[in-house]
């Protein structure tokens, strides 16, 4: 019998009343392919991002927003080797997430914990994946040093703030609202700054007496640049990984006046190598069950309600991560 699956597609670019609920029929799995019946999706702000058309990767029109999901193998296709029906699967970056039933190759499966149920999964791999080679690689974050996190309160912002408070280092967290100060706090935050009050560079400069900070983590972009490059000390690390305000309009004339080291980073560049990618998910499994990250789902959507947690992010209304749910 032909499944069915219910997705949230897009077939214009444009604010959340763009998306919209279909139902399509789905093939029966090719080689080395599943149908996943999903139990949970992320919500991410790259959601956002695509669904407006600004994201580096700009899928053909009409798409099926959603990068992110977890659920339970429904059928397999010739050649899978190593999931069979039945089984508990979850993928990290495949465009189609939002929807109740999907295909996706094996090769894109992981077997999540068992103690973590599908919304957490989701709120919390892609995240912790990201915190990892941010902190860990990108810039090895070291104990005593003082760093800016901005949008502290957020779901990637809630992660890097906790995971690097239990490396040793001080954060220093941006937010927008009295909410989301308080809610930076409990991240971890040794300092937290409401940038709507006040000047974040001149408060960071503050903080450190002067010196600035070795590294930034920002996901905010365009109205964000300026106050990094102020707030940075000399040979400091300007680390954009979103730009939910728009891209950072680099200059290469500024950025050497201190010597700062830029880069605009991405995960697939970081889960590529089998070898990295299996070292990275090990280590997030172990931050999350030794409690150095904590999995904060603050909103669940169903299929039908997807826009409204677009909308949300998009008016910044939220904290922690949003996670979309199907019915079984
Ligand atoms: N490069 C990578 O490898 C990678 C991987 C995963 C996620 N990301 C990026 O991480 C970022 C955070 O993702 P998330 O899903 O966890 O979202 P999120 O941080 O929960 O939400 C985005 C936050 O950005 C802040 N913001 C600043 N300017 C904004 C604006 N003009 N419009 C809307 N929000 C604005 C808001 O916090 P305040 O109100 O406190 O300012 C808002 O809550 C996204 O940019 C995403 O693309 C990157």
């Amino acid at each position: 019998m032909t499944m069915q699956a219910r997705v949230a597609r897009i077939h214009e670019y444009g604010d959340p009343g763009v998306i919209r609920i279909e139902t399509d029929a789905l093939p029966d799995p090719g080689l080395g392919e599943v149908v996943l019946q999903q139990g949970a999706a992320a919500i991410h702000f790259a959601d956002s991002y695509m669904r407006e058309g600004r994201y580096f990767l700009k899928p053909p029109l009409p798409t099926v927003l959603g990068l992110e999901g977890v659920g339970t193998i429904a059928a397999v296709g010739e050649g899978v080797k190593d999931y069979k029906e039945g089984d508990r699967a979850a993928y990290l970056f495949n465009m189609g997430a939002y929807a109740d039933a999907r295909i996706v190759p094996e090769e894109q499966l992981y077997v999540p914990p068992a103690d973590l149920d599908d919304q957490t999964v989701v709120a919390t791999f892609v995240r912790a994946m990201t915190a990892q080679y941010l902190l860990r690689r990108l810039y090895p974050v070291q104990a005593g040093e003082t760093i800016l996190v901005h949008s502290a309160a957020g779901g990637m912002g809630s992660l890097l703030s906790q995971w690097a408070t239990s490396l040793g280092a001080k954060v220093i967290g941006t937010v927008s609202s009295p909410d989301k100060f308080l809610a930076a706090e409990e991240n971890g935050c040794a300092h937290v700054i409401d940038y709507t009050k006040e000047d974040f560079a001149g408060a960071v400069l503050d903080i450190t007496d002067g010196a600035g900070v070795p590294v930034v983590y920002d996901a905010v972009g365009e109205a964000a640049y300026e106050g990094n490059l102020r707030a940075l000390a000399p040979r400091g690390w300007f680390v954009n990984y979103g730009h939910a305000s728009g891209p950072p309009p680099i200059d290469a004339l500024e950025l050497n006046q201190k010597s700062l080291i830029f880069t605009k980073a991405s995960m697939k560049d970081y889960v590529a190598a089998p070898a990295e990618k299996a070292m990275m998910m090990q280590e997030v499994v172990s931050a999350i069950s030794e409690g150095t990250v904590k999995p904060n789902i603050t909103g669940t959507y169903e299929l039908a309600d997807i826009a409204k947690a677009h909308e949300a992010l998009d008016s910044r209304m939220t904290t922690g991560a949003l996670v979309a749910v199907f019915e079984s």
